[in-house]
């Protein structure tokens, strides 16, 4: 059974269209503004792979709201060597209002949130990056959008890239949002058809096609991320040859004159986006990387009862 009240976000369609945009209001208040909900409680946040912005954005969320962030490296904890994912969620659960983690597999993810569901334990699993998705990650770009354009329904963004983690959390953000997503890979690398149904479950339609600048044109963002994620390394020669032509440069910006750009950061400059785009006028990828901490307080605010309207309320 789950206890009422637990809200897992394993992905951006966990949560309701006004759950997400309770979420980014929260996001966007002066973090002096909000109760301190996770007084006198922990957080745990564990990191099977490497993190700068999730890890930092989620250890000042944290603080911000008056709670303690304990990070656990993949070494110390060893999921599934030292001990199955099950025992570690549930031992964390003992100490910690939150188990946050950046998993290889997303269904790691899924089975902490069963063991502490079936555990009775009220403790919430967030996913700080899995193979499949990164919900975190989306609520800042939305965020990002948001702030940019002054609301996001009818808005336009083109994906161009590998139809990845990222691109999967940013695609439902975007059904839920009401902004259309253009997306342009190569064969091979775009979104497939059980994608695309659940983006159609989600409410929302995702253009796919091959051509980058098809994608672009009239939009009113491009994001890109890089061509090779965490795990594929060995992929990294296969993939800078299938992607070469699909790198967001000065030319592609070219035919989306009202675009900017967004990146999830890190950036491999040269393959995916050029170093004068990352750095160029229309860049936004540092602003978004600020409101990676702004999005984590705003989730984290709206899990812990801060919510400032009872629709945003988890378990209302
Ligand atoms: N964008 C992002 O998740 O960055 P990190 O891998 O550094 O956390
Ligand atoms: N798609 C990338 C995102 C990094 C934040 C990866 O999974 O490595």
């Amino acid at each position: 059974m789950t206890p009422r009240g637990t809200r897992h976000v394993l992905d951006v369609d966990d949560l309701s269209c006004e759950e997400l945009t309770a979420i980014l209001d929260l996001a966007e208040r002066p973090p002096s503004s909000l109760p301190p909900v996770l007084a006198g409680q922990g957080v745990a946040l564990v990191f099977q792979r490497p993190s700068a912005r999730t890890r930092n954005a989620a250890e000042m969320a944290v603080v911000a709201l008056g709670g303690h962030p304990v990070t656990i490296g993949a070494e110390e904890v060893g999921i599934d060597r030292r001990e199955s994912a099950e025992d570690v969620a549930r031992t964390l659960a003992c100490y910690h209002a939150a188990v946050c983690a950046r998993v290889a597999e997303h269904q790691t993810l899924a089975r902490m949130a069963r063991a502490l569901d079936d555990a009775e334990r009220n403790v919430p699993v967030v996913n700080l990056l899995s193979d499949l998705a990164h919900p975190t990650q989306a609520l800042a770009d939305l965020l990002t959008l948001r702030q940019h354009l002054g609301g996001l329904a009818g808005a336009t963004v083109a994906y161009v890239g590998d139809a990845n983690n990222v691109w999967r959390s940013l695609a439902l953000a975007c059904a839920m949002s009401g902004v259309r997503l253009r997306t342009a890979s190569p064969e091979g690398y775009g979104p497939d058809p059980d994608d695309l149904a659940r983006i159609g479950r989600a409410g929302g339609e995702v253009e796919v096609g091959n051509d980058p600048e098809e994608a672009v044109c009239g939009a009113d963002a491009i994001y890109t991320d890089v061509w090779t994620s965490m795990g594929q390394e060995d992929e990294a020669e296969l993939r800078r040859a299938a992607f070469a032509g699909f790198t967001v440069d000065e030319r592609l910006l070219g035919v989306a004159p009202a675009a900017v750009v967004l990146h999830c950061l890190p950036a491999h400059r040269g393959e995916e986006i050029s170093a004068g785009v990352l750095e160029g006028p229309r860049s936004l990828v540092w602003r978004q990387a600020e409101n990676r901490m702004h999005a984590m307080r705003g989730l984290l605010a709206w899990l812990f009862g801060a919510a400032d309207d009872a629709r945003g309320t988890p378990g209302a």
